[in-house]
């Protein structure tokens, strides 16, 4: 009962955290984030005015401001999986004659993570400057639909390029923006969506390589002790075989901690899967998140009625004003358009 009680809080405590990452990530309608709306309406009236506002100014600074909160928590994480993998499962597995190249693997990952991590965090996203906007006003041809020719931004007073976008949090704007990711405290723009990209892929092989490895030391550990045979005497006095349960619960009592974290693993290994997938599938037909959710639901109805024309012909929800074919799409990834390199299509 106490470890359901346990399991219990650790589960609405991970869900509070997405739900919140979720609904001030500016990524809004997630079903989390309206399902936290919804909760937070039903219990406001009970909290006092005070409590209110600070706790809406604290998650206005998380979010909305440049803040290094989410990096100290990402390398907290990052210690107690990588502590708890050295401590425990490493010995054990090297004692069970796993090779130790297999599990030096996992902090061969590391080291590459947190290369691509720096990188994400450090490089400059494609900051837009009085200097430099003028020749990127030239790498996109405006679609007349999310971009239109001859905007400026109401901020920063420079004449939007197309694709680009001003970032509230960090005050600038940023050509061909993605997103502002609270994780690395960066925008995600021309710049840097490749490493964005590699970032999220070699976490997930961290997650997985480290949950396979710590999942066989507990399938070893089962085998070692026989439990898969074990009988027990039930309340009638019937001998039975320890099922699945059984072994379960008896893997939850003698490694706690490991099987927490291969929990945590699994549900991040999914959860940044996922991610790292509609990232890939926006790189491959050449759209921004910015322009995938704008985008949506927006039909030629909705045009300004001069473009109309323009939009009948180019208008195609998979192939998106930008799509220059699979490869390309991915090269612009890669090797991020230079005003000069526009010439040539
Ligand atoms: C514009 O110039 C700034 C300052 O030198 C630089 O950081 C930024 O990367 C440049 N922007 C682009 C899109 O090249
Ligand atoms: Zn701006
Ligand atoms: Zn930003």
């Amino acid at each position: 009962m106490d470890f359901l009680t346990l399991f219990g809080i650790y589960v609405a405590v991970v869900l509070t955290c997405i739900a919140l990452v979720c609904k001030y990530s500016g990524h809004q309608q997630t079903p989390l984030g309206l399902l936290l709306d919804k909760f937070t309406g039903i219990v406001s009236p009970w909290i006092p005015q005070r409590i209110q506002s600070f706790c809406y100014r604290s998650m206005h600074r998380l979010f909305h401001q440049r803040n290094n909160l989410f990096l100290f928590l990402h390398l907290l994480l990052e210690v107690v999986v990588y502590g708890e993998f050295s401590y425990e499962v490493f010995g054990f597995c090297s004692d069970m004659g796993t090779s130790s190249i297999s599990l030096c693997v996992p902090y061969v990952l590391l080291a590459v993570k947190s290369y691509l991590f720096y990188l994400c965090c450090s490089r400059d996203p494609g900051t837009l400057t009085k200097a430099n906007h003028t020749a990127q006003l030239k790498v996109y041809q405006y679609d007349e639909k999310l971009f239109h020719q001859g905007v400026r931004c109401s901020t920063c007073q420079l004449l939007k390029p197309a694709r680009s976008k001003h970032c509230r949090v960090c005050n600038r704007c940023v050509q061909r923006f993605d997103h502002h990711c609270v994780w690395v405290n960066n925008c995600i723009g021309a710049q840097n969506t490749r490493f964005f990209l590699l970032y999220l892929l070699s976490v997930c092989a961290m997650a997985a390589d480290v949950a396979v490895l710590t999942a066989d030391m507990l399938l070893k550990a089962v085998l070692r002790t026989g439990l898969l045979h074990a009988h027990y005497i039930d309340e009638q006095g019937e001998q039975q075989l320890a099922g699945p349960i059984f072994i379960i619960q008896h893997l939850f009592l003698t490694f706690p901690r490991i099987v927490f974290m291969l929990g945590f693993l699994v549900f991040v290994f999914f959860l940044l899967a996922g991610y790292f997938m509609f990232h890939m599938y926006l790189a491959l037909i050449n759209q921004t998140s910015n322009e995938w959710f704008k985008g949506k639901g927006h039909s030629c109805q909705h045009c300004h009625p001069y473009s109309a024309h323009n939009c009948r012909t180019s208008y195609n929800p998979f192939r998106g004003f930008y799509y220059r074919g699979i490869l390309k799409n991915l090269g612009e990834i890669f090797w991020p358009l230079c005003p000069a390199q526009k010439k040539e299509n």
